[in-house]
Order: C-alpha cells, then structure tokens, then sequence
C-alpha cells in the first residue's frame, strides 16, 4: 500500500477503498506513517469529505485500533450520553445516577475538558478523594453493583483517534463533520454500550454554532451508530446561553448536587430530564426520571458513585478565595447572556485549560446570579467571578465585555428553545 496514492485518491475526490482505510488507520497508529503524510490526508477529507459507508468503515477502523469493551456482564441495558460540550453542561453528573436509578446502566467514559467548555473529570475532580482512573474490571462491576460510572477513558479505546485528534488539532482540521463525527462515535462505541444519546449543542457556546451544521453532524453520527449496532438518537439543545447558573468545577458539582436533591435550576431540569426520557426509551426501560429526581433515587446512586471511586459526598468543596461581582448596568429585563463569553471567563478565571497537559482550578468559575427573563435593577449583582488568583480577573473581566443585553423596554429574551431537535429512529 502507497500513502502517497491514497493522498492523492482523496485529494481528488475519489472514494477511499476498505483496504486503504484499514492499512492507513492501522500504519498511522502503529506509526509507520509520517504526521505530515495524516495530515495530508486529513485536509483532503475536510475539502472532500467522505461517502458514508466509507465514514462507517473509517469509524470501524478507528474502533479497530484498540479493543471494543464487552459490558454484557453488567446484567442490565447499558446506555450513554455524549455531549458535544457547553459552558455550564453539567448535565452528565445528574444523568448517569438518574438513569441508573431507573435500571440501565451507565458506562461514562469521558475526557477531560479544553478550551472554553468544561470536562466532567475536571468537574468530578473538585470532590475530595474522587479518582477517575478505574480497571476495566472494577468499572464493570460498579456498572453491575451501582449501575453508574463516570471515568477515564483507558489507553486501549481508540487509540487511533488519541494521535489522529492532537495532528487535528495542531493542522487545522478539526472542524470537518465526517473527522468530529468519527472521533467521538469510535470512542463511544468501542465503549460497548448497547444504545446512546448525543446531545448536539447548539448556539454561541457550542463547538458548532450553527443548527444546520449541528443537524449535520448529528445525523451523521446518529448513522454511524446504527452502522455499528448501537441504537442511537440524538438532541439537539441550546447553547446560546449558559446551562443552570454556573460554570466552574466545584461550582458545577455543587448545582449538580442540588438538582440531584430535587431542586436546582428549571433548564438545567428540562434539558437533563429531555436526556434521560431519550435514554430510557432507548434502553427499553419504562421508568419517570423526574420521579427518581423528586425522591432521592438519584441522589442515593450519585453518592454510592462517588464513594466506589474513592470520593467523599459529603465532604465539603473547595471554595475561591476571591470573589467580584459584576452588576447590571441598568434597569430592565436581562434578555441576552453570551454562552462563549461565560465559558471564556470562566476559563480565564482558571477553570479551563488551553493545553491538555495544563491543570484546572476545582474552585475558579462564573456564577450566574440573573438569567435571561430575569429584572434586573441598576447596581445589582449580575455575575459572580470565583478565582484563587486575582491577576487574573481583569482578562476574565474583558471575555464579558458586550456579553450580555439589558432592555429598558420589557422585551422577550432572545434565546433558543431548550430542546431544539430531535433526530433518531
Ligand atoms: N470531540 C471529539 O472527541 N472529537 C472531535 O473531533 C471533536 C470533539
């Protein structure tokens, strides 16, 4: 096989054969192919894009790459979530306990978070004691035992995309459905989860800002997934304002707890139960989510999660030791509060890392005190900024410069509906 030939192939536009596809995923992750030569092709894909049955094949070898996990152990349906990430989406911290709760089983395996969307690792991680590193073994007998598991994603699921996403990420090509589509539908199926959900987001704070590319990307991947077995639907959900009230790890877990206990936020509410309603019917399972929300079912299996990976539920989270508060300007109806803006605050403040080798502050973050909808009056505290470094509140001040829109006048928000779509069998 010739790399050079399969380059050119793509480059002009052609189909690439099942024997190309299975001999280039398998060379580059062996490393018998150069980065320079991945990323040629990679470019050629996001110009030409890819066929679907080429897609599914492309998936299946990516999937090829490491070992697809057998989870039929476990005794119960399994079933996921994949967020394509928000600022404020802690929505997989009361999803996988709820769900479990009502009788599927929840195998998480998530990453951790870059840029201005956080990661539920770096969210769980503010717990005292809480270790995200779990055998296969021991995540497949919490998933029997708890029914939940939120946990690292082991050297073996994928490792294909491991290298081809980093070359993505320093060549300029990771914005191309059929590479975003592959990456994480070869992660969540070699998973070995039975069904799945993916929550598209969509609007400013989104990877994909715009609804016909999340439609797209959706669609795809909810192909791929029935290409491979695993019944697959997928939401797409606003991301043009900021999930719940806040965005920062400690922060996150603690409204996550507070939802858990039967309160919390009404559209980080909504959006979780649309979630588990999609989840549960997808396992099979006849069960009201909103039930196991109001009587602590939830919670009971979040804190048997939390103690099996070494956490404490009742320890109490670390807290920023600075606070500034930003106030509104004006009198008036807030109507308009900028997704990215948060999520780039929130980051700045020291809540999100640029390189995956930096470190995340557990207590830096945004607490949003007004929402959209919300009077407003003159002076009155809009934002929290949480951090235990103060130098560098000023950049996280500049992210929220024109972030948000106050109206005199009473208008209606301008903000999307919660669930926007719904896209699946
Ligand atoms: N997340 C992934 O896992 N892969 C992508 O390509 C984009 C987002």
């Amino acid at each position: 096989m010739d790399v050079v030939d399969i380059i050119r192939s793509k480059r002009d536009g052609h189909r690439l054969a099942d024997d190309q596809i299975d001999w280039f995923i398998e060379a580059y992750t062996a490393g018998a192919v150069a980065d320079e030569q991945a990323s040629a092709l990679l470019m050629a894909i996001v110009w030409r894009g890819m066929e679907p049955d080429e897609l599914a094949r492309w998936t299946a070898a990516m999937i090829a790459s490491g070992t697809r996990l057998d989870l039929t152990g476990v005794g119960r349906p399994t079933v996921d979530k994949h967020s394509t990430g928000g600022v404020g989406d802690k929505v997989s911290l009361i999803l996988c306990p709820l769900v479990a709760a009502c009788g599927a089983a929840v195998p998480q395996l998530s990453g951790r978070g870059l840029g201005h969307t956080g990661g539920t690792l770096d969210k769980l991680e503010a717990i005292p004691g809480w270790s995200p590193d779990l055998s296969t073994e021991a995540m497949i007998a919490t998933l029997r035992d708890v029914g939940g598991v939120i946990c690292a994603a082991g050297g073996d699921l994928a490792p294909a995309d491991r290298k081809l996403y980093a070359l993505r990420d320093v060549t300029g090509t990771v914005e191309a459905i059929p590479l975003i589509a592959s990456s994480i539908m070869s992660k969540k199926i070699a998973e070995g989860t039975d069904a799945l959900v993916l929550d598209v987001k969509v609007g400013s704070g989104a990877f994909l800002p715009d609804v016909d590319l999340a439609r797209e990307l959706a669609r795809t991947m909810v192909e791929l997934g029935a290409a491979h077995g695993v019944r697959t639907s997928a939401l797409l959900t606003a991301m043009d304002t900021p999930l719940g009230r806040t965005a920062g790890n400690a922060l996150e877990v603690t409204e996550s707890v507070e939802v858990l206990a039967g309160g919390g936020p009404d559209d980080l509410v909504e959006v979780t139960l649309a979630l588990a309603r999609e989840m549960l019917s997808l396992a099979g399972i006849e069960a009201d989510p909103a039930a196991a929300l109001a009587d602590g079912r939830a919670m009971d299996v979040w804190r048997a999660m939390i103690a099996a990976q070494g956490g404490d539920p009742d320890a109490p989270l670390p807290r920023a030791g600075h606070i500034e508060t930003v106030p509104a300007p004006a009198d008036g109806v807030l109507t308009r509060l900028d997704a990215r803006s948060v999520g780039i605050a929130a980051w700045r403040l020291g809540a999100g890392r640029a390189r995956k080798e930096d470190p995340v502050s557990p207590t830096a973050g945004v607490v949003m005190l007004a929402k959209p909808g919300d009077d407003v009056r003159a002076g009155q505290p809009l934002l929290e900024l949480h951090t235990d470094e103060p130098d560098r509140l000023p950049r996280a001040l500049d992210a929220l410069d024109g972030a948000f829109s106050i109206d005199a006048s009473g208008s209606e928000p301008e903000t999307l509906p919660l669930v926007i779509d719904r896209i699946g069998p």
